[in-house]
This record gives structure tokens, C-alpha cells and sequence, in this order.
């Protein structure tokens, strides 16, 4: 049975069920009496042909509400296929508590509540997601998120770029139905041409970017963002530094980024006092990543001057960074 659902996580896997389901209807027409088949196909038409098409997930739970949808996603961690449908798998435990700290139900209720407030920003502009909304992941990583978004667009349509091969090969090995695409630490995305998506997000990336490396991607997030699209990215915030406070940098119970989040604090008092004399610090693990925090009036001046700024919600009850809404103005200035 495990190795059977294995093998139904590959993508030919899933290609060989779907001509099952067509060759079954198929040759159940071709079995129906004479005199039924003309009244079913004039009277069937429209549904044979949907039936017809290859079961995708927008089409097998675009009615689902956001809980619901997750409850599916949830239980395709044990049986990945869900009402025929093949959705995308997961890499190691291992490698989804390094790159985002908790792993299979717990991430994905976190990614649940981005995706959320990704769909309730868009849809207040006046027009839901939808089949042909284009979609950017900026840090797609292993492809947590953008598997939500299976159930309002089509794959097509979802796109994701990371500087990391390795977690871009390990989206690509679990199923991931997005287009994805490398791009370099302090790159261009050149491969999008201006005004391409209608909505881009970044989850957990600009908390880690210098600011240098953040402006460089503002301003080419700005480029490939259609005017009127939105962008909605997490930073954090001084409350990132208030939460940890207390905590004990030889804790070896806490998980790496904690710790090390500790040792800055305890090492380097002056940290917080900068942060709250110029709105903005980085602390570098490597040239392009580090630790970031922003105060709110940091981002309302610098990332005002690429986006609108819509809403700033830093509020440890729904989320657990800081959530930033923002608008790339019809025109822009
Ligand atoms: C904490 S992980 C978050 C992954 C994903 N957004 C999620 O929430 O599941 C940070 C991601 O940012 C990517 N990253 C690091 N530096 C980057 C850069 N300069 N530009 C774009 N992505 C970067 C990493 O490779 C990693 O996938």
C-alpha cells in the first residue's frame, strides 16, 4: 500500500489514473442502447465533455471553504490523492522544520492562514481570485504555500522563484504544479515581463533580506505587479525582539533560528536601540540573508515609495510575523 501511494505521487501516476477515468466513461457511452445515445448527447453534452477533461483540483474543490480545503490538504499528508485528484507531496520533516520551522499539519495551518488573507485582500479590491488570476510565490521554497491556490487557479497560472536549487528540486520531486523558475540572490526575475502577475506574495523572505537585496526585489516585484495588482509579504517587527527576550541562547530545546535570535539579543543589546532609532536592522548569516526586523514607519516610508500601502497587521493572535498589504497603483508615481 505504501509503495503504491509512492508511486501515485508521481506526476506519470497520476496521468495514468486520469485515462483510467476517461477510458472508463468512455467506453460506458459506447455501452448505453442505441436509442439512449443521441438524447445523451444532445441533453449531456456539456457535462460528458467536463467529465470528460482531466479532474483537476480547482474543478474538484473550488466550492470548498478555506477550512474545508485545508482539512483536504491535511489529509493528503497520509493518501495524496483526494477526490481523484493527485496533490502535491512533501520533502523529509527535516527539510520542512529547516526552511520554515514546523512541519505537515502545523505548517500548513500557518500557510492556511497567509493563503486566507491572501484571497480576503484580493477579493476586497472587488474581483476574487480566479482561474486566470496569475500568481507569483517570491521564495516559493518546497512549494508550502502555493498549493492553496490549486483550488481557485489553474496550475498554469501559479508560478514561484527561489534562489534555492534545493528546495526548488524538492518542490519539483513532491508534485508541485507550479511553474518554477531560479533567480539569483541579487537578480532580476527577467524571465517575467513587466505587469505579468495580478497578485505576488512572499512569505518569510523579506525577513531575512539586507536591505539592499529587499530594495532590488521591491523594485522588480513592482516591475512584474500589473498596476492595481496587490503584494502581501511578512517582515518582522520589533516584536519579533520583544517575544524573545527572555529566552535562554543555550536552550538547546529551541529550534536554531530561536536560539540564534537569542544570542543577538543577549550579544548585542545596541540591536533593539537601532532598530528603534532608524526603523530598520539587519544581522548577516551570509551576504544576502540574515535577520531583519522593520518597524511599521520604516515600511509605510521605504516600501510606500515602490507600493500603496494598504494594511500593517502585527498582531501575535493571527499571525505569527508581521503582515504587510500592499498595492501597486494604477498609475504609479
Ligand atoms: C523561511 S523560507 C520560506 C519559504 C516559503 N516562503 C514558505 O513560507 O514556505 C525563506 C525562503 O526564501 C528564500 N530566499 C532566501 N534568500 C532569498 C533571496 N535573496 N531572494 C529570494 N528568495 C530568497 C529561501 O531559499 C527560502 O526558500
Amino acid at each position: 500500500m505504501e509503495a503504491f501511494v509512492e508511486r501515485a505521487k508521481t506526476p506519470s501516476a497520476q496521468l495514468v489514473m486520469e485515462r483510467f477515468r476517461l477510458a472508463d466513461i468512455v467506453s460506458t457511452a459506447r455501452r448505453l442502447p442505441e436509442w439512449a445515445k443521441r438524447p445523451a448527447r444532445l441533453l449531456g453534452a456539456r457535462r460528458i465533455a467536463r467529465l470528460l477533461a482531466p479532474q483537476t483540483a480547482r474543478r474538484a474543490f473550488a466550492g470548498l471553504d478555506d477550512t474545508t480545503w485545508l482539512a483536504v490538504l491535511v489529509a493528503s499528508i497520509k493518501q495524496p490523492v483526494q477526490n481523484g485528484v493527485l496533490l502535491p507531496g512533501f520533502p523529509s520533516a527535516e527539510m520542512q522544520i529547516h526552511s520554515v520551522g514546523n512541519a505537515y499539519e502545523v505548517t500548513l495551518a500557518e500557510a492556511a492562514r497567509f493563503y486566507s488573507f491572501v484571497r480576503q485582500t484580493y477579493a476586497t479590491r472587488g474581483e476574487p481570485i480566479d482561474a486566470r488570476t496569475k500568481i507569483l510565490d517570491f521564495g516559493v521554497g518546497w512549494g508550502r504555500i502555493i498549493r492553496f491556490f490549486l483550488k481557485d487557479t489553474d496550475p498554469e497560472c501559479l508560478y514561484g522563484v527561489d534562489v534555492s536549487e534545493q528546495f526548488l528540486e524538492a518542490a519539483r520531486q513532491t508534485g508541485c504544479r507550479a511553474n518554477l523558475q531560479k533567480i539569483e540572490p541579487l537578480g532580476s526575475m527577467f524571465c517575467y515581463p513587466d505587469a505579468t502577475f495580478d497578485v505576488v506574495y512572499a512569505y518569510s523572505v523579506f525577513t531575512h533580506l539586507p536591505e539592499a537585496v529587499q530594495d532590488r526585489w521591491l523594485s522588480e516585484i513592482q516591475r512584474v505587479l500589473r498596476p492595481g495588482g496587490i503584494f502581501v509579504a511578512t517582515v518582522e517587527s520589533p516584536r519579533l525582539l520583544e517575544q524573545r527576550l527572555g529566552l535562554d541562547p543555550s536552550d538547546e530545546s529551541l529550534h536554531p533560528r530561536e536560539r540564534r535570535l537569542a544570542t543577538m539579543i543577549a550579544t548585542d543589546p545596541a540591536i533593539r536601540a537601532r532598530l528603534i532609532a532608524r526603523g530598520f536592522t539587519h544581522v548577516p548569516q551570509a551576504p544576502t540573508y540574515g535577520d531583519t526586523l522593520m518597524t511599521e514607519e520604516y515600511l509605510r516610508s521605504h516600501w510606500g515609495a515602490f507600493f500603496e500601502v494598504v494594511d500593517f497587521i502585527d498582531d501575535a493572535k493571527l499571525f505569527v510575523q508581521a503582515v504587510v498589504s500592499l498595492r501597486r497603483p494604477a498609475r504609479h508615481h
